[in-house]
């Protein structure tokens, strides 16, 4: 029979949502919710480090999220800078590499400045790819391939009628990573919000009511399960994919 292949991920993306719905519940300050959030980030990589899952990126920060209130983009800013002054040394430990995603020409010198220094310190690492979209919409990611497409066009190194789906995925972000596997977004919320569009394009969708805060190992087994049990069909029959299995 056809069905599942039974495989894990090579590759997660991760909606992290949920933070200030947390935080609100239990009577607090949305900031305590990001507090929060920021373990269960850490336990995530740790989770992909434990589980052989090479390729990890997490939503941390969108390009609409600057019109937040001042307040809490502060403290979002402060968590992020402090996560990079405490967490290097274990990421290198563990053998992650670290990456960033995003226009990053936006965040503050000094921050630019630590995550320059974060993906220099981890460089070496081979176990897990962390990729952190900051300052990231899918709409960006597009218009900055499509502009580096069009210099090339300008150039003469390509026809404008010869330009192909390779020449946008060779300029988008993450070009050199196997596109996500798995999508997972936490809090209830079914949309993508301006993430990877183009990388997305055949990936399982995962949903799960928890707030980020609560996603823990039993909620990642729980999305890797699902997942496993799901039959990727890329536009073809299940008999041709058992064909070919077979083959
Ligand atoms: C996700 O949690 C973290 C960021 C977007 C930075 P939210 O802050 O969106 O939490 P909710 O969705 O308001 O509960
Ligand atoms: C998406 O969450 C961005 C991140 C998790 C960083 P949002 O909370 O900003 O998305 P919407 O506003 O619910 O679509
Ligand atoms: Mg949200």
């Amino acid at each position: 029979m056809p069905g599942p292949s039974g495989v894990m991920p090579q590759h997660v993306a991760i909606v992290m949502d949920g933070n200030g719905r947390w935080a609100k519940q239990r009577g607090r300050a949305r900031t305590f919710g990001h507090h929060r959030g920021a373990r269960a980030t850490r336990s995530a990589v740790e989770y992909c480090v434990r589980n052989d899952i090479p390729n990890l990126t997490l939503f941390a920060f969108s390009s609409e999220n600057w019109s937040r209130p001042a307040e809490e983009v502060g403290v979002l800013m402060k968590l992020f800078m402090r996560a990079l002054r405490t967490e290097i040394r274990e990421l290198k430990k563990h053998g992650v590499r670290l990456r960033f995603i995003g226009d990053l020409s936006r965040f503050s010198g000094p921050l630019q400045k630590a995550m320059e220094d974060g993906i220099a310190e981890t460089a070496q690492g081979t176990k897990v790819c962390l990729n952190i979209a900051v300052n990231y919409g899918g709409r960006w990611d597009l218009v900055q391939a499509a502009r580096q497409v069009a210099r090339a066009v300008e150039r003469g190194e390509i026809k404008a009628d010869d330009v192909a789906e390779e020449h946008f995925s060779q300029y988008l972000t993450l070009s050199d990573t196997v596109e996500p596997d798995l999508f997972i977004r936490t809090s209830g919320e079914t949309r993508i919000s301006n993430f990877l569009l183009w990388q997305l394009a055949y990936t399982e969708l995962y949903f799960t009511e928890l707030l980020w805060p609560d996603f823990d190992d039993a909620a990642f087994d729980a999305a890797i399960t699902a997942f496993r049990k799901r039959e990727r069909r890329f536009g073809v029959l299940s008999e041709q994919l058992e064909r070919a299995a077979g083959a």
